[in-house]
C-alpha cells in the first residue's frame, strides 16, 4: 500500500487516472538533496521548540544522513506510487527510523512551503553554475578579441556594409551583453535569497518554529516576511526563466553571425572540425550545428518563459496545484544552457578568423562615405551639405565602377569645391577606425580600455 501524506478523511485511495495525472516525482526528484537539507533544518527547529527530544533529533538527523547517502548512491529511489519528492523521502525516512519518529518531522510544515523553498535552493545553485559557464564564454571571446589586435572588419547595419570596425570591438559587444546577463543573475539572487520555510500551507506555523533559523541554515539571507507570498509567489522562477531566455537570445544573435560568417559568401571564419558536423550525403559539407542549435534552443528558452508566465497568470492566492507546472520549464532552461554553453564556448574558442578577408571587405560597399562627410564638417562645411557631397561621391563611383579612394583629383573637384585631394587622408580603413576615438568608439585605444575593463569584470564574476 502506497504511503500517502493525506488520507484520513478519504474513504478510498485515489483513482489510478488521478495518480497518473498528479505524479511529479519523475521531474521533482532532482530536488531530493535540497529536501533532505530542508528536513534537517526543520528537525532542528522542532527540537528547539521542544517538539523533538535530544534523542529524537539525533535519530532523525542520522536517518536523514543515511537517506541522503542512499539517494546519492541510488540505493533509494522513488517508486511510481510516490506522488512527489516529498512523499518519497518521507517514506524513505520512515523506512530508516520507523513510523513513530519518522512521522514527527512533518509537524509545522507543508509541501507548499517546502517546495517553494527547495525550488529556490535548486535554482540558486543552478544560477551559480550557469554564471561560471558564462564567464568561460566571456573569457574565450575576450581572448579572441585580444588575439586579433588591429584586425578590421565590415561593420554592418541592416546587414548592409556600414562603417569599418575592429573585429575586437565587434566581439566585445557580445561580451558586454553576456556581462549584463551575469549581472542579472547576480541581482536575481538577492531577491531569491528569501526562504519560504515556516510559511506552512499558507498561514504560517503555530508551533513556535523559527523560520529565520531555518533560512540561515539553508543559506538564505532571510525568511519570507509574508507566508501567503512565501508559498504562492513564483516570480523568482519567472525572473530566472527570463534571464535564462535572455542568455539564449544573446547566444542566438552571436550564433546567427557565426552561421553567416561560415558561409562561402562571407568566408570570415572557419569552424574547427571538432566543433562542426558533416552531412550524411554531401561529402564536402561542414555545418555550424552548434550555432544552429543555439539559435533553435533560444526559441525553446523563450517558450519556457512564456509557458511559465501563462501558468501564473490568473492564479488566486495562495497555493494552487497549477504551481506544480512551474518546475519543468525552468529545469529545462537550466539543462538546456548547461549543455549548450560548453559546446558554444568550445566553438568560439576554436573559431579561426580570416583577417585578410575581413580587412579586404572592411572598406567595401563605400563604407568610408561617412568619413568623407565628417572630413568636410571639419573643414567647416555644414553636415547637410557634406552628406550630399559624400553621397555624390558614392554615386560617381558606382557609375564608374570604382572605389572612393580611386576618385581622381578632377572627379573630386567636379563633385564639390570643398573636396581637395587632402580628403584621401581619411579614405583608409585604418584612418577611419583610428578617428573614432571617443569613449565607446572603435579606435584601438578605446577597445584596449574595454578589453582591460572586461577582463577585470569577468575575473570578479
Ligand atoms: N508537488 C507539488 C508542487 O510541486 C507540491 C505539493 C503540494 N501539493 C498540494 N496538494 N498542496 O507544487
Amino acid at each position: 500500500d502506497a504511503l500517502r501524506l493525506w488520507g484520513g478523511r478519504f474513504a478510498s485511495g485515489p483513482a489510478d487516472a488521478l495518480a497518473a495525472l498528479s505524479v511529479s516525482v519523475h521531474f521533482d526528484w532532482r530536488l531530493a538533496p535540497y529536501d533532505i537539507a530542508g528536513s534537517k533544518a526543520h528537525a532542528r527547529v522542532l527540537h528547539r521548540a521542544g517538539l523533538l527530544s535530544d534523542d529524537d533529533l539525533a535519530g532523525m538527523l542520522a536517518g536523514l544522513d543515511r537517506l541522503l547517502t542512499d539517494v546519492e548512491s541510488g540505493a533509494f529511489t522513488p517508486t511510481v506510487a510516490d506522488e512527489d519528492v516529498h512523499t518519497a523521502l518521507e517514506r524513505g525516512l520512515i523506512e530508516r527510523v520507523g513510523p513513530e519518529l519518522g512521522g514527527r518531522l512533518r509537524a509545522g510544515r507543508s509541501r507548499n512551503d517546502q517546495v517553494a523553498t527547495l525550488f529556490r535552493m535548486y535554482l540558486r545553485d543552478a544560477v551559480r553554475r550557469i554564471t561560471r559557464l558564462l564567464a568561460d564564454l566571456q573569457e574565450v571571446l575576450v581572448a579572441q578579441a585580444a588575439a586579433h589586435p588591429g584586425a578590421a572588419m565590415p561593420g554592418r547595419t541592416h546587414l548592409q556594409h556600414a562603417q569599418p570596425v575592429l573585429l575586437a570591438h565587434h566581439l566585445l559587444a557580445h561580451v558586454h551583453a553576456f556581462a549584463r546577463d551575469v549581472e542579472r543573475l547576480q541581482d536575481w539572487d538577492k531577491r531569491a535569497a528569501v526562504s519560504p520555510y515556516g510559511s506552512g500551507a499558507l498561514a504560517g506555523s503555530s508551533l513556535g518554529l523559527d523560520p529565520e533559523q531555518v533560512a540561515a541554515e539553508l543559506g538564505f539571507d532571510s525568511s519570507a516576511p509574508n507566508s501567503i507570498d512565501g508559498t504562492a509567489s513564483r516570480d523568482f522562477a519567472a525572473e530566472a526563466a527570463f534571464v535564462l531566455a535572455m542568455i539564449g537570445v544573446d547566444l542566438s544573435r552571436l550564433a546567427e553571425e557565426v552561421i553567416l560568417w561560415a558561409t562561402k559568401e562571407f568566408s570570415f571564419v572557419t569552424l574547427d572540425d571538432a566543433f562542426s558536423t558533416g552531412s550524411s550525403i554531401m561529402p564536402q559539407k561542414k555545418n555550424p550545428d552548434i550555432a544552429e542549435l543555439a539559435r533553435g534552443k533560444a526559441g525553446r528558452l523563450v517558450g519556457n518563459l512564456t509557458g511559465l508566465l501563462a501558468t501564473l497568470k490568473g492564479l488566486p492566492l495562495a497555493y494552487n496545484r497549477d504551481l506544480q507546472e512551474d518546475k519543468e520549464p525552468v529545469f529545462d532552461s537550466v539543462d538546456t544552457l548547461e549543455v549548450l554553453l560548453p559546446a558554444f564556448t568550445g566553438m568560439m574558442a576554436t573559431l579561426r578568423f580570416h583577417t585578410d578577408r575581413l580587412a579586404e571587405l572592411a572598406p567595401a560597399g563605400f563604407s568610408l562615405a561617412t568619413d568623407i562627410a565628417e572630413w568636410l564638417v571639419r573643414q567647416g562645411v555644414p553636415f547637410r551639405v557634406a552628406h550630399e557631397v559624400a553621397g555624390e561621391c558614392v554615386r560617381v563611383c558606382e557609375g564608374k565602377g570604382i572605389e572612393l579612394a580611386d576618385l581622381s583629383d578632377a572627379d573630386l573637384a567636379a563633385i564639390s569645391e570643398h573636396l581637395t585631394p587632402a580628403v584621401r587622408e581619411v579614405l583608409t580603413v585604418e584612418g577611419s577606425i583610428a578617428s573614432r576615438d571617443a569613449r565607446g568608439g572603435t579606435a584601438q585605444a578605446r577597445v584596449d580600455e574595454q578589453l582591460a575593463a572586461l577582463q577585470s569584470e569577468i575575473a570578479a564574476q
